[in-house]
């Protein structure tokens, strides 16, 4: 095989309970992309379309992630890339963490697939680092597994595959307006009450208790964030108002999505996320604010091979 091309979901993280631990896919959105093997041995990028990202290989996080990876390979070839960038930067549904996965699924495949998922998982990290100034698992993780991912430790980099019950429904709005990771991270204190961490530990066990036990009503009393929501949602225009009608229209929980300033909304079945995507593109057509919403059942696949 000489060429592929490739489809990385969006992807939630932090799950209101799970700050960089917790994260899972959706189908209608992400990044694709097509991966060339070229006879120089090297990296180019030959066409972005969609949203703008750098061609600089050194800033790229496909090819920041790709160039970790070949040079531990080692392969007799280079890669040409061909990106489209769908997910637009800066929006907390993981657009680096679904390009960096892009690239690191692709180029393996196209090697005859020498490394298995958790090296995949450590070279795409190497990419979203650069674009976050930190190290976290729970964008890339998820976009190359698939399903609710829980990050146990980064070093070494142990993940663990969780049950997805099978009504759940994921809402989300993404207001277009960039907010950093990095910026994002800044913000938050180094230091948070043992109050809040107790209650938050609690509320993340529960969580994973209520994955195994499709147990939907504790689930719904487990999407609680005690340490972050308070310090960015000041960045996210309409938030409150945003979870109210989420609450209000029976959400199990509803939070920020990633470092923001998208937010997310799970509900058991796809009709209350309906109703409630309805509501919010209505509210948020007044804020003046460019957006765009998706309705989506928890995503089983990550990263994947397109036909053509
Ligand atoms: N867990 C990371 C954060 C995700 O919240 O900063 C960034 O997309």
């Amino acid at each position: 095989m000489n060429q592929i091309k490739v489809f990385s979901p969006a992807t939630i993280s932090n799950v209101a309970c799970g700050f960089d631990v917790l994260g899972f896919p959706i189908y209608s959105i992400g990044d694709e992309m097509i991966v060339k093997k070229t006879k120089k041995k090297s990296l180019i990028i030959t066409d972005i379309t969609g949203y703008s990202v750098p061609y600089d290989i050194n800033k790229n996080v496909s090819t920041i992630a790709a160039k970790a990876m070949i040079e531990s390979l080692n392969p007799n070839c280079g890669f040409d890339f061909k990106i489209n960038k769908k997910i637009i930067p800066g929006s907390g549904i993981g657009s680096s963490g679904s390009s960096a996965a892009a690239s690191v699924y692709a180029i393996n495949k196209l090697l005859d697939s020498p490394l298995n998922e958790n090296e995949l998982i450590s070279f795409a990290m190497r990419g979203e680092v650069v674009s976050s100034i930190s190290e976290h698992a729970d964008n890339v993780s998820p976009a190359i597994l698939g399903g609710i991912v829980m990050i146990k430790s980064l070093s070494p980099l142990e993940v663990i595959k969780l049950p997805t019950p099978k009504d759940l429904y994921c809402f989300v709005i993404n207001p277009k307006i960039e907010i950093k990771t990095s910026f994002s991270r800044k913000i938050l204190p180094n230091k948070v009450k043992l109050k809040n961490t107790t209650k938050q530990v609690s509320t993340f066990g529960s969580f994973i208790h209520a994955l195994h036990t499709e147990d939907y009503e504790l689930i719904g009393r487990s999407l609680n964030d005690y340490l972050i929501e308070k310090h960015r949602k000041k960045l996210i225009p309409l938030y409150d108002e945003v979870k109210s009608i989420a609450i209000k229209q029976g959400a199990l929980g509803c939070s920020i999505s990633g470092s923001g300033p998208s937010i997310f909304a799970l509900t058991k079945g796809v009709e209350k996320a309906n109703e409630i995507n309805r509501l919010v593109t209505e509210l948020y057509k007044t804020s003046g604010n460019d957006f765009s919403t998706y309705v989506s059942k928890i995503s089983e696949k990550g990263v994947s091979t397109m036909s053509n």
